[in-house]
């Protein structure tokens, strides 16, 4: 059936005709930006389940079919032969880069991963307490007080790249330095002749002043973990880059503003929530069944960590990716974990449980990616930091084509249900 190029709306006996928008996947959308000017009508759709906030040449997912792509890439075949930072040049500059284009974007990121000295000290005075995603967004947009000329609003695009570059790399440095202060040890600085991926696990997992073993397994996991966990398009975190961007604060704030939505456990801090979830069923003796009978009560505002998505109504193919690698990962490194075995039974029972199908509950990248991070010795806590360090290239990608497509400042409407108009009187005074 082909195409309509428009739509007709009737209001109150008027007809009125709204253009039809198609994307390159064949989807469809009502180009409705001259409603209220032309009906007085807006639209209500409360976490926009049914909206589209832009057009996008970034992501495209088929959450019928289980499909993801990077700007017309399958994420199976990105995952299986590309690098992180060859995937993050794809993500934002549009194409996979020549030779000396990953050349010298690699070696611009290689070349901005230290912090300043004062941005350092502020971690010794951050609360130890606090949760890793309050540091690293409080870190993220503290970068702008030391790099004022990033946060012109007229930066030109030899700017806009060097901070790109600078932030994809920082993101591994305040990492590393939140998650060495909460052990109470020295800093490892950056390691200039590390590639990004073994350069953040020295600066994890290296002692300073000694020699740190680069594993090339977990150096590949992580690549991987990375990579898949690169863009999503209009998700929470993304949304909020995009409508904060918006406003032409700084880069630094605007990624922060991203961070800090991810914290959210329906969100990116679900990895978090299924580790812990899944520790809570081993110590209760390994029995699930209890949990999933729990995240179907409705009356349980338990749910299901891991599982179901706002747009996978099937598979979320990163999590079919990321099972496959858990299983190679910890039979390579040895790891014996029980609780890859309890999340194997849960999933099993779940895709089997007419609650779950008929609702079309699928595991998302959530579910397994906690079990390989435990596996390369991340702490619980500092899972969703390793979210946002992934997501850091979609965030900027998304961030940078809002600019480049002029979008206006991001400002919804609303329907009002409050009191209607009244008078003030005064209340006597005893
Ligand atoms: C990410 O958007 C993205 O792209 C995000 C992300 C990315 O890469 O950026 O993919 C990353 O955030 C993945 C999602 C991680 N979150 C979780 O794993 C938390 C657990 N999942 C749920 O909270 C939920 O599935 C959401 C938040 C992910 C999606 O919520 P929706 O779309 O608002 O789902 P819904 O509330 O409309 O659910 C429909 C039904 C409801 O039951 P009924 O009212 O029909 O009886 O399904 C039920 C829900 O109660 N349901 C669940 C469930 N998820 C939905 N029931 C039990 N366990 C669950 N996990």
């Amino acid at each position: 059936m082909s195409t309509p190029e428009q739509v007709t709306i009737e209001i109150e006996g008027n007809q009125y005709e709204f253009p039809v928008v198609t994307g390159s996947e064949d989807e469809k959308a009502i180009d409705i930006s001259k409603l209220r000017s032309s009906t007085g009508y807006v639209t209500l759709d409360p976490a926009f389940v049914n909206t589209a906030s832009c057009t996008s040449d970034i992501t495209f997912l088929d959450g019928e079919k289980g499909i993801l792509h990077y700007r017309g890439y399958p994420i199976e075949e990105l995952a299986a032969k590309a690098s992180f930072i060859e995937t993050s040049y794809l993500l934002i500059y549009g194409e996979l880069p020549t030779s000396d284009q990953l050349t010298t974007f690699t070696d611009k990121i290689t070349a901005s991963s230290s912090i300043p000295e004062q941005l350092k000290s502020l971690f010794d005075t951050y609360p130890a307490s606090a949760h890793p995603m309050a540091n690293l967004s409080s870190m993220i947009c503290t970068l702008s007080a030391f790099y004022p000329e990033a946060s012109a609003t007229d930066l030109s695009a030899e700017q806009i790249d060097a901070s790109i570059a600078q932030l994809i790399s920082q993101v591994t440095t305040l990492t590393a330095y939140s998650y060495k202060k909460s052990l109470g040890q020295t800093l490892v600085d950056p390691d200039q002749k590390l590639d990004y991926c073994a350069n953040f696990l020295k600066m994890m997992f290296g002692l300073a002043g000694e020699n740190f073993e680069i594993d090339q397994d977990i150096v590949e996991a992580l690549n991987l973990l990375l990579i898949l966990h690169a863009d999503h398009e209009q998700n929470c975190s993304t949304s909020a880059v995009r409508l904060v961007g918006s406003s032409r604060t700084n880069l630094f704030a605007a990624i922060s503003s991203g961070a800090l939505a991810l914290w959210g456990p329906l969100h990116g801090g679900a990895n978090q929530a299924v580790l812990e979830m899944l520790e809570t069923i081993n110590e209760a003796g390994g029995d699930y069944n209890q949990f999933l009978a729990k995240a179907k009560d409705p009356d349980d505002s338990f749910r299901l960590m891991g599982f179901g998505h706002r747009v996978y109504k099937n598979f979320d193919p990163r999590a079919k990716i990321i099972k496959v690698a858990c299983d190679k990962i910890l039979a390579k490194l040895g790891v014996e974990n029980p609780l890859l075995a309890i999340a194997k039974g849960l999933e099993e029972a779940a895709l089997q449980d007419e609650y779950f199908v008929s609702r079309k509950l699928y595991p998302n990248v959530d579910f397994y990616s906690g079990i390989i991070y435990h596996a390369l010795g991340i702490p619980t806590d500092m899972f969703t930091v390793m979210f946002a360090v992934g997501r850091m290239p979609g965030w900027i990608a998304q961030w940078k084509e809002m600019l480049d497509q002029g979008s206006k400042i991001g400002r919804p409407r609303q329907i009002y249900t409050g009191a209607v108009p009244r008078s003030y009187e005064s209340i006597e005074l005893r």
